[in-house]
Parts: C-alpha cells; sequence; structure tokens
C-alpha cells in the first residue's frame, strides 16, 4: 500500500489516462466507475495494478457510494486527491466523509464547458482545496472539434502538476465556435 491514497470519479473513461500516471506517480488509487470491464481494462494497462482499487459503484446511489468511499479510506488510508468528473451531489457526499479528516485534500473538479458561465458556489463546510478545469474544445484551421480523451487526460496531468486554481483545456472563446 502506498501512503499517498486519490481518487478519481469516473477514471476509467476519459481520465483513465490520469488515474494510470497517478499509479505511476505513486499514488494508491481508487477509482469510480460502474462497469466492471472498464475497471479491468484500466488494471490491465497498470505499471503497478496492485495500487488500484476498483469501486464498482454509481455514484448517483449515494448510500453505497458512502459505505465505498468510507471502506477504502479505512484500508487505504486517508484521500489527499481527488479528480472528480461527477455531478455537485456526488461530491457533497464525497466531501462530508473526507471532510472528516485530520488532513486537508485537493479537489480537481472536471467541468463542461458551459459551466464556465455559472456562477457556481464552492462545495460548503469543505475541508478541501477547491480547483476547476474546464473543459473546451479545439480549432483545427477554421473547423472546430471537441477533445480527445487523449488531450483531456494531458490537461487535467498538467494542471495537477501545475496545481492551477482554475484552468481550460482547449479554448472557450469564441463560444458560438465550439463544435456542435
Ligand atoms: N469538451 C470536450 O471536448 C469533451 C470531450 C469529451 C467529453 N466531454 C464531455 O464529458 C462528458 C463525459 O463524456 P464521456 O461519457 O465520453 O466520458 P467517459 O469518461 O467515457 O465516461 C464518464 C466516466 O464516468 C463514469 N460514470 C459515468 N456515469 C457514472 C455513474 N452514474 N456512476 C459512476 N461512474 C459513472 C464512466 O464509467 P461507467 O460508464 O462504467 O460508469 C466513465 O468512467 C460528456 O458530457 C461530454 O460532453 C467533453
Amino acid at each position: 500500500m502506498s501512503s499517498k491514497h486519490a481518487l478519481v470519479i469516473g477514471g476509467t473513461g476519459m481520465l483513465a489516462d490520469v488515474s494510470l500516471w497517478l499509479v505511476e506517480t505513486g499514488y494508491q488509487v481508487s477509482i469510480i466507475g460502474r462497469t466492471m470491464e472498464k475497471h479491468r481494462k484500466l488494471v490491465d494497462k497498470a505499471s503497478k495494478p496492485e495500487f488500484i482499487t476498483s469501486l464498482a459503484v454509481d455514484y448517483s446511489n449515494y448510500l453505497l457510494l458512502e459505505e465505498q468511499v468510507r471502506k477504502t479510506v479505512e484500508e487505504n488510508g486517508p484521500i489527499s486527491l481527488v479528480v472528480s468528473w461527477s455531478p455537485i451531489r456526488t461530491l457533497e457526499i464525497i466531501n462530508q466523509v473526507l471532510s472528516e479528516q485530520k488532513d486537508s485534500w485537493e479537489l480537481y473538479q472536471i467541468k463542461g464547458s458551459r459551466r464556465f458561465f455559472d456562477n457556481e458556489p464552492p462545495l460548503s463546510d469543505s475541508s478541501c482545496q477547491q480547483r476547476s478545469i474546464y473543459l473546451g474544445f479545439t480549432m483545427e484551421g477554421n473547423q472546430s472539434r471537441w477533445l480527445t480523451h487523449n488531450e483531456i487526460s494531458q490537461g487535467v496531468i498538467t494542471n495537477i502538476k501545475e496545481g492551477n486554481t482554475e484552468s481550460i483545456i482547449g479554448i472557450l472563446h469564441p463560444y458560438d465556435q465550439r463544435p456542435s
């Protein structure tokens, strides 16, 4: 077991390479996603598979989510880093559990482009340092396209390394040029 423990919510999809990078950098990584097959594929790719804990849970099942997160904290130690692609209600449950820990934790919240224009309040009563990463789009010549999973994961990794409070992967302006 590693002394550092991270949680990646939605870590079997577009954030899969973030999950694998965290394993590489020495984290014990707990990963939330519903599909066991996606968990298996990710574990197969990991350099140190024993550093992954697969939590095959629907994050909308709040009771089970809380139970699974408490269990992984008990077994793998306090969580110091959360990378999340999930709805806010899911994060509130995570926040409730992790704010019982002695030490503060970092949250990198991955958000869709529309949320950039919302004035979202931070998580209340939280001991976390909250950081936002917005997913934009990219231009190729005069054509726009959405980001690839690889671009998203690499962008998230860069922002975690730099500890940015707020960042955009790709671009958000001119917003009317985003792909349909
Ligand atoms: N701006 C851009 O360029 C860009 C590019 C790509 C995607 N996106 C946006 O990102 C979003 C996600 O795209 P995607 O579906 O392709 O991403 P994805 O990363 O393939 O899927 C989301 C991840 O969350 C997990 N997940 C989804 N629902 C869950 C639930 N209820 N409980 C637990 N885990 C859950 C998935 O695993 P399971 O399905 O196994 O649960 C998977 O690991 C979309 O809204 C899309 O618009 C934006």
